[in-house]
Order: structure tokens, then sequence, then C-alpha cells
């Protein structure tokens, strides 16, 4: 994604992520930082001198730098919507990290100032604008496994209670937030990560049935979560407005598992990890030979030709272009459309991924409220 001009940004929050972000906005030379504002001045002065950046000495300063057109909302999810609020409230759109907000509610306010103000919100995760998932998009676009009928999805990200990830750093120097990552959940901060392929590829959720638990509450020794029982495990069957139905697992119980398997009535298309956004897709057909009918024990590479080769910095055990969202963003105000990540787009992730979180052990189906105009494709996996 590519463009003339210049468009400046400015951070909030510099926390573990925001080095993810300092990495691939790289690959987009014309996104420019105005300034970095984090309430923690330790961290802050720690991140800037790393980066040499600016730093804004308030919150208000920053929301009065007039070359700033959009704020990268980096705060933890629990400080989302009071930070998203008062950007757009100041007159300048926001790209925040998942989730929007952490109720429904607040998530379709800041949807509904943004628009009442002529104004953009978005929300990562953003890897359905990768290779992976336009590749992906394109072969159910192509029926080339048939009519779709089921999807299996996996984020299981491992025992992370049995790791050290009270020494994890940023690169430049972050902790990796445990108890914050523990009381939001793991719910909350992946299952975003499948809900915008699904939903782009699908259309939006009519209901969903789920299942979320906690079934390790002393994560962290010797320490009292707020609250003490934030789901680490959610299932949830996603009945969407096409007939499809997907399953997703999240966990931070189960061996690391973040593939997907698309299922149709002429075979499987497979992803062994959505974490790495040039992973290539995989195809199983189904074949005929006289009586029997089975599935390829060989998986083909699908490829589609015309596929940016961009290469993608590594961003810590994945290949994420954390910044293709910001640069979407940015180009969708440039040419005066709704990004692919629009506003109702995030709000629907938001809504069904809080629906799965807060399931419980003895949920009633849950049928969404939110809906989206469908999102276009890449223009390269339409050639
Ligand atoms: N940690 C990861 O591995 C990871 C990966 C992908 C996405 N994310 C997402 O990125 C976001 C940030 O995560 P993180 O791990 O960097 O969290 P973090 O806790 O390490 O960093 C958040 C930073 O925001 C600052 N902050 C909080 N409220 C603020 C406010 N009102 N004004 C200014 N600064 C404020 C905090 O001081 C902190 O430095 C979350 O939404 C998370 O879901 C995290």
């Amino acid at each position: 994604m590519s463009y003339s001009g210049e468009v400046y940004v400015a951070i909030v929050g510099c926390g573990f992520v925001v080095d993810y972000y300092m990495v691939t906005l790289r690959a987009y030379p014309w996104i420019k930082i105005a300034g970095v504002y984090d309430i923690d001045t330790a961290r802050l002065e720690q991140f800037v001198s790393f980066y040499d950046l600016h730093a804004y000495g308030s919150m208000e300063e920053l929301l009065e730098d007039e070359k700033v057109s959009i704020v990268l909302n980096l705060t933890d999810p629990r400080s989302h919507y009071e930070v998203s609020r008062r950007c757009l409230e100041a007159g300048l759109n926001v790209y925040s990290e998942k989730p929007l907000a952490m109720r429904y509610q607040e998530a379709e306010d800041l949807v509904a100032l943004a628009e009442d103000r002529g104004l953009q919100i978005s929300s990562a995760p953003c890897s359905i604008l990768g290779n992976t998932a336009q590749t992906l998009w394109r072969a159910v676009r192509d029926q080339v496994v048939g009519n779709v009928r089921l999807v299996y999805a996996e984020l299981d990200d491992g025992m992370v209670h049995r790791m050290r990830y009270d020494k994890w750093r940023s690169r430049s120097g972050a902790p990796w937030p445990y108890k914050d990552e523990f009381e939001v959940g793991c719910t909350m901060e992946h299952a975003g990560y499948y809900l915008a392929w699904l939903m782009a590829i699908f259309g939006p959720v009519r209901s969903v049935t789920a299942y979320s638990d906690c079934l390790i509450p002393d994560k962290v020794p010797g320490q009292v979560l707020n609250p003490p029982d934030t789901p680490d495990m959610s299932v949830g069957l996603l009945k969407f407005e096409n007939g499809v139905v997907a399953r997703l697992t999240t966990t931070i119980v189960a061996p690391n598992d973040h593939s997907i398997r698309v299922i149709g009535d002429g075979g499987v298309l497979e992803v062994d990890d959505c974490w790495f956004n040039d992973a290539p897709v995989k195809l199983r057909k189904l074949h005929t030979i006289r009586r029997k009918t089975f599935l390829s024990p060989f998986r083909s590479v699908y490829k589609l030709r015309g596929a940016p080769g961009k290469r993608l910095a590594d961003t810590g055990g994945n290949r994420m272009d954390f910044a293709a969202g910001v640069a979407e963003l940015a180009l969708a105000i440039a040419e005066g459309r709704l990004s692919r990540l629009s506003p109702r787009f995030s709000l629907h992730v938001t809504e069904v991924a809080l629906a799965l979180q807060n399931a419980g052990t003895a949920a009633d189906v849950y049928m969404t409220r939110s809906r989206f105009s469908p999102v276009s494709p890449l223009p390269w996996s339409e050639a």
C-alpha cells in the first residue's frame, strides 16, 4: 500500500506491543510519527530515547497537534474506550488495538461518535489484509472447495501460565503485561484474529452458541487477579447469516495451534498459523474413484499470482503486519472511503468476541445486534 503524500500519526500507549508497530511501520515510509504519549513517564522516556521520537507532555498536547490525523491507541484494552473517545471528540481518527472496548455499549458509542463527527475508528487485528487471508478468501470466492459448510478455527496459545512470562521484554524494554493479559482474557485478546477473517469472508454472524470458563485461576502465584476468574478458554459456534457454521476455540491452556480448516463440498482449505500473514494456503481435494470417495492425503499449495511479495518483519514468534491496518485507514481517509476495517466491521468483531468471552458455562444462544457493509477484497487478489 503506497501513497504519494504524508500522513502524520500520534501514538498513545508505548507498552509491549508498540515495538511491533515500530518494526512494521517501516514498510510505509509515508506514515510519519508526529509524537507519542504514555501516562507512565519512565516508560515514555525509555521508549522515545530508544527510537528518537518526540514525546508529548500530556494527552492535551497530543490532541492539539494540528499535523496529526490518526491516533494509534495502543493502550491496554480497559483504557481503549476512554482514550479513543477523547481522540474522536478532538476530531481525530482512531486506529485502536483490539478490542474497540470491553463493553458492547461502549464500542457502539465510539462508532456512533465517529459517524456523527465524520471520522473513522478501526480496530486491530488487520491480518485480513495479509496475503494468506486474501488468498484463502479468493479460494472461497472461486469455490475451490465448492460450497463451504463448516469452518474449524483454533487460537490455542499453549500453557502461558507455565512459561517464564515475567521475563518477556519487548525490543525497547517493556515487560509483557501478564497480569493485564490474564485479567482481560485470551478471548478478548485473540479471538479477533479469526473473527475478522471469517466475517470478511462470510459476512455477519447471526448467532453465537458458546461456552467459556476459567480453568486455571492461580495463573500468577501469590497474586489475586482482578477479576479472579476471567475465562482462559472459550469455544463458540458461530452461525453466519449466509448459512456457514464456524467453531472457534480460544485458549491459553491447550498446546499452540493457530490453524484453520475451511470445509466445503469438494475438499478442505487449510492454513497452519494465522499469525504468519504469509503462511501458505493448502488444499486437499475430495476425490471419487469408482465407489470410493476420499480426501486427498496430500496438501497442495493454493497460490495466487500477483500477491505482493513483501518481506514481513519477524514480530517475535509470529509475522504479522501490524501497520497494515493503519495504512489502510490512512489510504481510506485520503480516498474518501471507509476503511476495509470499517467502524461497523470492527464493532461486529468486538460484539462477537464479547459474546464468546462472556458466555460462561450455561449461556443461551446470543443473537448479534450489529451489522456491517460487505468488506471488499484487496484489488491484487481479484486480478
Ligand atoms: N502484548 C502483546 O503481545 C500484544 C500483541 C498484540 C496486540 N496487543 C494489544 O495491544 C494493546 C496494548 O498491549 P500492550 O501489551 O502493549 O500493553 P501494555 O500494558 O504493555 O502497554 C499499554 C501502555 O498504555 C499506557 N496507558 C494506559 N492508559 C493510558 C492512557 N490513558 N494514556 C496514555 N497511556 C496509557 C500504559 O502506561 C502502558 O505503557 C492491547 O490492546 C493488546 O490487546 C498486545
